[in-house]
């Protein structure tokens, strides 16, 4: 399948966030010791045309490391997305953001806005000093995306590929195509400007969840604490029993999720279960998640604690806490 630019589309609008493709360092030559979060979204746009009747629109969100992403800069991002895809005059929203929790942020989005309109992340794994870096033609490709008259949902664009808000994760340190899709696979490739799809984008759900996009700061500073705890050889249920007695002690943000990271499918060191099963019985809301880079968890008969399927122990995390914000009111 090649998909075609609209002819009716005018604007997409690119947010920033920061990240590495934002990043400066000293020297040209110098590709891991910058500082992230630097050059301003309207900069990184400096050497790129608006492809035929499209006009770019820059703002900027946010200016961060992605390690230091929090919910306030989600929900800020959701809004701005949200508005600016509710412009009729708007074929897509495009995202510049750190690779380190960019699937985050993409799981995120899509969970609270699955649009019918593309959102696209994209990022670098070179700061914007490097000698060659990998931002632009990694932003040029998420703008052919955003302007694709058949796209919708959240993906990712990185080094020519595009991935599903859903499957992606970061699977390497250094290189260029740091992202994969697992079993799932890319949704497609940008080759040149044309977007080569292979599968569905992701789905689209009128109105999202508007429950989120119309919190207030008190209840975004509020929402649900969702700790991880892995398993793993020798592991044991010390930090879960230190985490109850937190919560028995009344503490202002208790824990009210869990998301065990567990071994293979779904199986879970027996000290550290038995522990997750008292936090179960006393009230949290717990998840088990693969640690695993690919497949599901297969549920099984005598399944005591509930299981994440596909889902990353990130992103299991992230639907959890989503969850339980919606069971609250
Ligand atoms: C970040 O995630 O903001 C820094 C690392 C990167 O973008 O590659």
């Amino acid at each position: 399948m090649v998909d075609s630019l609209s002819s009716s589309l005018r604007r997409v609008v690119v947010l920033g966030t920061g990240g590495t493709i934002a990043g400066r360092a000293a020297s040209g030559g110098d590709n891991i010791g910058y500082t992230a979060g630097q050059v301003g979204v309207a900069d990184l746009l400096g050497g790129i045309d608006a492809p035929e009747g499209l006009v770019l629109v820059t703002e900027q969100v946010a200016q961060l490391d992605s390690k230091d992403m929090d919910f306030g800069v989600w929900v800020q991002l959701a809004r701005r997305c949200a508005f600016w895809l509710a412009e009729a005059d708007v074929a897509g929203v495009v995202i510049t953001h750190g690779t380190d929790t960019l699937e985050e942020t993409a799981f995120f989005l899509q969970a609270v806005l699955a649009p019918d309109k593309p959102v696209v992340l994209t990022c670098a794994m070179r700061p914007a000093t490097s000698l060659s870096p990998d931002g632009p033609q990694n932003v040029r490709d998420a703008i052919a995306v955003a302007a694709t008259s058949s796209a919708q949902g959240v993906t990712v664009v990185c080094a020519g590929v595009i991935h599903s808000a859903m499957d992606v994760q970061k699977v390497h340190t250094y290189r260029q195509d740091a992202f994969a899709s697992g079993d799932a696979g890319p949704v497609g490739y940008v080759e040149e400007g044309a977007v080569r799809r292979l599968r569905d984008w992701p789905r689209s759900q009128a109105g999202g969840n508007s429950r989120i996009l119309e919190a207030d700061e008190k209840a975004i500073a509020l929402w649900p604490r969702v700790e991880i705890l892995t398993s793993h050889a020798g592991a044991s249920g010390a930090l879960v029993d230190l985490l109850l007695q937190e919560r028995a002690a009344g503490c202002a943000d208790p824990m009210r999720g869990l998301v065990l990271a567990a071994t293979g499918n779904g199986t879970v060191h027996h000290a550290l279960e038995a522990a997750a099963l008292r936090a179960q019985d006393a009230g949290v809301a717990v998840l088990r998640a693969t640690r695993c880079t690919s497949g599901r968890i297969l549920p099984r008969p005598d399944d005591k604690l509930r299981n994440a399927g596909a889902l990353t122990p990130v992103k299991a995390r992230i639907a959890l806490m989503l969850e339980l914000i919606g069971k609250a009111g």
